[in-house]
């Protein structure tokens, strides 16, 4: 394994405080390609299946592939490419969205951790550069804490 310089660190919650959001680096997309974040989204929606946060994700398997496949319409959105989350889904509203379930600091940062074990492939495999996998861990960082919506 090589030595990263990407600094997957995670910062704090704090309650009423919304930072703002820079959307991803689109080069990341264009790196891994749309069946590379449908893969990547795969790889996080299993871990997340066995996780101490499994409880807020829908019980069945099959459930939560089609729920991984969403998340990476809008992750393939969100990077630039094309608006398969608004055509399948509808608008975004990723408050709204998540508001049904209680997202607490600290399930956040579980799941931050799950998609950085779940992004170390695509850097073990230099799949992509760097400053791309840093832009899109920015994204995760700050956007995440926008979905926090509980305390306990
Ligand atoms: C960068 C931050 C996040 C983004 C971009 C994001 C994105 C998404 C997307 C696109 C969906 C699918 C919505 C739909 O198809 O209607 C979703 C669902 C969901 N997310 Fe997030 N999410 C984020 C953070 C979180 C966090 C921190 C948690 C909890 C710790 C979480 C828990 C959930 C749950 C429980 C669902 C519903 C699963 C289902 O049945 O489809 N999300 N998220």
């Amino acid at each position: 394994m090589r030595f990263s310089k990407v600094d997957f660190s995670i910062t704090p919650y704090v309650e009423g405080v919304t930072l703002p959001v820079s959307k991803p680096n689109p080069q990341f997309l264009s790196e891994i390609g749309e069946e590379g974040m449908r893969e990547l989204l795969d790889r996080f929606y299993m871990k997340l299946y066995e996780s101490p946060i499994a409880h807020l994700f829908p019980s069945d398997r099959e459930e939560m592939k089609t729920a991984a496949q969403h998340s990476a319409d809008f992750f393939i959105q969100i990077c630039g490419g094309p608006a398969y989350f608004n055509r399948n889904r509808g608008a975004p509203q990723m408050r709204k969205r998540h508001a049904p379930f209680a997202i607490t600091p600290e399930a956040r940062l579980h799941w931050l951790v799950l998609f950085e074990e779940a992004l170390m492939p695509l850097l073990e495999e230099q799949r992509c550069s760097e400053t791309n996998l840093q832009s899109f861990w920015r994204y995760l960082d700050t956007f995440s804490q926008w979905m926090v919506n509980s305390r306990s």
